[in-house]
């Protein structure tokens, strides 16, 4: 099952694949909804402006998001309050209502047919214990603080009780996959080049020049819109990646939620979506670190299971999971990288990747024009946070030093190649090497190691969505070993294919 925003589109885009090498102004590594965003701000005659995506246009995270869009956070204001103040809620508040308003007058300009609609949000709880209670009037209070107008809301258009809930008009939906098919078609009639299935190897900052597998970009600006930074960076040291999942489903009733519910005991959100002419249900939800804990599969059981006891649901036709990347403050980093004052990173969009990507593309474009922009002191890529930092990167490098250590150190017991059945994998030790070993349904082996090229960690088998993911930083790789997302450069070595 794939995702749903992927469907129904008559006429994707086809760019083609770099095989030479090329000059421009400004290189933007992410044909997703960040890069696209950076280079419509650049997009005028005069200015030679390549992007580069490693699959196809949208393919990646934008095309695995929500599409939901909103001023606020997902995870509420309140705790960003507390690391930081009243100023930078509000910061963060006005930053991504622009952005949404950016997202409108682009949908109107271009007259891209992405089902862009201004809808209400929803914080809801279905429980009444106190301590819910007391933290969803200090995140209205943020709100209010922020300058948002939150009203109180008892009766949500949902089939089942909530106990309290506060309401926001004015977010947003819309398909994010087809407004980026559509915002790069206008892009190619306004100068941009686009090349598809063109993966980034290696990058010269000195020299400005990128390459790919079959070419090479030699240009002034480089700017990183890969979700997380491609190769080696500081910030992947206070990053946590995360997967969320999603399900959807067509019900055998009418009770379709309006609007952007996030339901907050446990965290869920739900939200309704034409499709073809039906109308789906679907959930979000089920978080945990890339590379930790239980089976993925399980993870899309748990959501499959909320969804039956909470809608009469008729069939759950789609399913999919996406990625994130959580900053350690609790702000994005988006602005100039440290390595030099010409490259440009953008991450830590946490689960509200969407508006957030969209405010570093202003951003960006702005800085590589040299035009003030008011966000770029809040977010900036190089601030030092060391106290709002410290508990998650304490957490993350613990996370990661047991990776090292862990799969290093207590070799798992050798499995005979035979006794992997047909669909399954394993890490296995052979020869004192760890290898990621696959058997396809024609029972077919790839062996590959298990040592992740980034930043040598060990990769662990995803069979949800039958990928090599790395609990470090969060790279994926397919059964091939080929970069799926994350920081690295390279895929996975091969030592056997048959
Ligand atoms: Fe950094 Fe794998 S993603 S070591």
């Amino acid at each position: 099952m794939k995702s749903i925003w992927k469907e129904g589109l008559n006429n994707p885009g086809d760019y083609p694949t770099l095989t030479e090498s090329i000059e421009a102004d400004v290189v933007v590594i992410g044909a997703g909804i960040t890069g696209l965003t950076v280079a419509q701000q650049l997009a005028h005659p005069g200015k030679r402006v390549v992007v580069l995506e490693a699959r196809s246009v949208g393919g990646g995270c934008t095309g695995g998001s929500t599409g939901n869009l909103y001023s606020t956070l997902a995870s509420g204001l309140s705790s960003i309050r507390k690391k930081w103040d009243d100023e930078a809620i509000r910061d963060v508040v006005e930053s991504r209502a622009e952005a949404i308003d950016h997202i409108e007058a682009t949908v109107a300009q271009f007259g891209i047919d992405c089902q862009f609609q201004r809808r209400p949000l929803y914080r809801l709880l279905t429980d009444v214990d106190s301590q819910s209670m007391e933290s969803l009037e200090s995140e209205r209070e943020a709100m209010t603080q922020a300058g948002l107008h939150v009203m109180t809301e008892e009766t949500p258009p949902l089939p089942f009780p909530v106990t309290r809930g506060l309401r926001l008009d004015n977010q947003a939906q819309f398909n994010a996959f087809h407004y980026v098919q559509g915002l790069a078609r206008a892009l190619g009639g306004l100068g941009v080049t686009l090349y598809e299935h063109s993966p980034v190897r290696d990058i010269d900052y000195k020299r400005g020049i990128v390459e790919t597998d079959g070419g090479r970009v030699i240009a002034k600006h480089i700017v990183h819109a890969t979700h997380t930074p491609k190769g080696v960076n500081l910030l992947q040291t206070e990053m946590i990646a995360s997967r969320e999942y999603a399900v959807s489903a067509r019900l055998n009733d009418g009770s379709y939620p309006e609007g952007i519910c996030f339901m907050l005991d446990p965290f869920h959100s739900l939200r309704s979506y034409q499709h073809q002419g039906d109308t789906y249900v679907m959930a979000i939800g089920e978080k945990h670190q890339t590379g930790e804990g239980q089976p993925e599969s399980d993870h899309y059981q748990q959501l499959r299971a909320y969804l039956t006891t909470h809608f009469n649901v008729k069939e759950i036709e789609y399913q999919w999971s996406a990625q994130q990347y959580s900053s350690a403050d609790g702000l994005p980093y988006i602005g100039r990288a440290h390595i030099n004052d010409h490259t440009y990173v953008a991450t830590g969009f946490s689960a509200d990747g969407l508006t957030w990507g969209v405010l570093a593309g202003m951003v960006i474009g702005d800085l590589i024009r040299g035009r003030d922009n008011p966000w770029h002191q809040r977010f900036d890529a190089r601030r030092f946070t060391p106290l709002k930092s410290a508990t998650q990167w304490a957490k993350e490098n613990v996370s990661v030093a047991k990776h090292f250590a862990k799969d290093y150190l207590s070799a798992e017991k050798l499995k005979a190649l035979d006794g992997i059945v047909p669909g399954q994998a394993t890490v296995a030790t052979i020869d004192g090497e760890k290898l990621a070993i696959h058997r396809n349904e024609a029972g077919e082996f790839s062996v590959l190691s298990a040592v992740c090229p980034h930043m040598k960690c060990l990769v662990h088998w995803n069979e949800a969505e039958t990928s090599w993911d790395c609990p470090c930083h969060g790279s994926r790789f397919d059964t091939q070993g080929e970069v799926i997302e994350g920081p690295s450069y390279s895929p996975l070595e091969k030592r056997h294919s048959s």
